[in-house]
């Protein structure tokens, strides 16, 4: 029986041990509870910064200050529990976007991961740091090309790795409805598109930009065959909310492990793009025109529609977040039916690496 390893990932002079990407998870799914297990098992462990101030005392007065607060006192946890390799999410989306970025790059933070909107700024941030490594997420080969090539023209810098985010996967997705289920955008062929797209600016520059796919990666065969296409490393995130170390709350986790196939589904988000979630109560009422009446004093989302919005989306996410499900609801990528149990993030690890090593058969 033929086995193979699973190869190192490498971004710029960072070498993590797993090809494998633990994905942002915001508003309080992921921060260094997962982040660090991640990373101390030799992934890269991610901590998201959406409404990662929702839980301090002064959010709802001191919206800018509570989240830079918030935000710092994650990175600091997760660096004194982890050695290894650990990066933020920021959503470029967020109104606080900036405020954000700064503190990942005075926090000296290994990786900014940035989607939800193009990143077209982000080395600015840098001023300088050589620390900070800067990975756009993006949806097609075009953005990938645009962002390359303007962070050349502008910053002369070019994207340290860059994400791929199919339509499988959890939250806000970066395709029209009509897209998500069409073959053409299938990750495989996402994945194909970027390699394009960046190749001739790869040989001119004679830099490598490694891909990262996203989006309904689940096994280790998952994870062996995106790479046989020449993707360098996987994001992951689904499948980790489902850990013990995961920063959710057991009924959000069991949320998970409960729904069927046919129970996740795509929402229209009041943020103005189509997210993936595990339809409840809650989503129902709020889809049938109920109305869940909310104060909205710091549009924490710019593409935010709040008021015409049925519901604020950070509060149901942070309610679930909490485990108070009937007052929010869950996102989860198109593979979350498949958990049928709680481990550990260890666990899970040798799962994916068993299986990986196995997917030559
Ligand atoms: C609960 C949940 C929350 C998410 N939150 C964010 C986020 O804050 N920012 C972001 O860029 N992506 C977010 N995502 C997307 C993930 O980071 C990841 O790229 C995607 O879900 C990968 O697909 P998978 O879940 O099938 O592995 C979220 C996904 C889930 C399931």
């Amino acid at each position: 029986m033929k086995t193979k390893e699973m190869i190192n990932f490498i971004i710029g002079n960072l070498k993590a041990k797993l090809p494998i990407i633990q994905g942002g998870m915001g508003i309080g799914i992921s921060l260094s509870g997962l982040a660090s297990s991640v990373a101390n098992q030799g992934g890269i462990g991610v901590i998201a910064a959406a409404g990662v101030g929702m839980l301090e005392p002064d959010y709802y007065t001191n919206f800018r200050d509570s989240n830079i607060r918030a935000f710092r006192k994650h990175i600091r946890r997760t660096r004194e529990l982890s050695n290894g390799i650990i990066g933020v999410n920021i959503m470029v989306a967020l109104s606080n976007f900036s405020d954000l970025v700064k503190t990942a790059v005075e926090e000296k933070i290994d990786i900014i991961f940035a989607g939800a909107g193009l990143p077209l700024d982000l080395p600015k941030f840098l001023e300088g740091s050589k620390k900070t490594k800067l990975v756009p997420i993006i949806s097609s080969g075009k953005a990938a090309r645009i962002i390359a090539r303007r962070w050349l023209k502008k910053y002369d810098y070019l994207p340290d790795a860059i994400v791929i985010e199919g339509p499988r996967a959890g939250g806000h997705l970066g395709f029209k409805v009509e897209q998500i289920d069409d073959p053409k955008y299938s990750l495989d062929n996402l994945v194909k598109g970027v390699i394009e797209e960046i190749k001739p600016i790869e040989e001119a520059t004679g830099k490598k930009m490694p891909i990262i796919a996203a989006g309904g990666i689940y096994t280790g065969k998952d994870i062996y065959d995106i790479m046989q296409l020449g993707a360098s490393g996987v994001q992951m995130a689904t499948r980790f909310v489902t850990t013990d170390e995961c920063d959710a709350s057991i009924a959000f986790k069991k949320c998970y492990i409960n729904a069927g196939q046919k129970d996740i589904d795509i929402i229209k988000s009041p943020v103005g793009m189509p997210g993936r979630a595990i339809i409840n109560e809650f989503l129902k009422n709020t889809m049938s025109g109920k109305k869940k009446p909310f104060k909205c004093p710091y549009h924490c989302i710019i593409t935010c529609d709040y008021i015409n919005s049925p519901y604020c989306i950070a509060l149901a996410l942070s309610n679930a977040k909490q485990g108070k499900m009937k007052n929010g609801f869950a996102f989860a990528g198109k593979n979350a039916y498949r958990a049928d149990s709680i481990i550990s993030v260890k666990k899970l690890i040798e799962i994916l690496k068993k299986e990986y090593s196995h997917s030559l058969n």
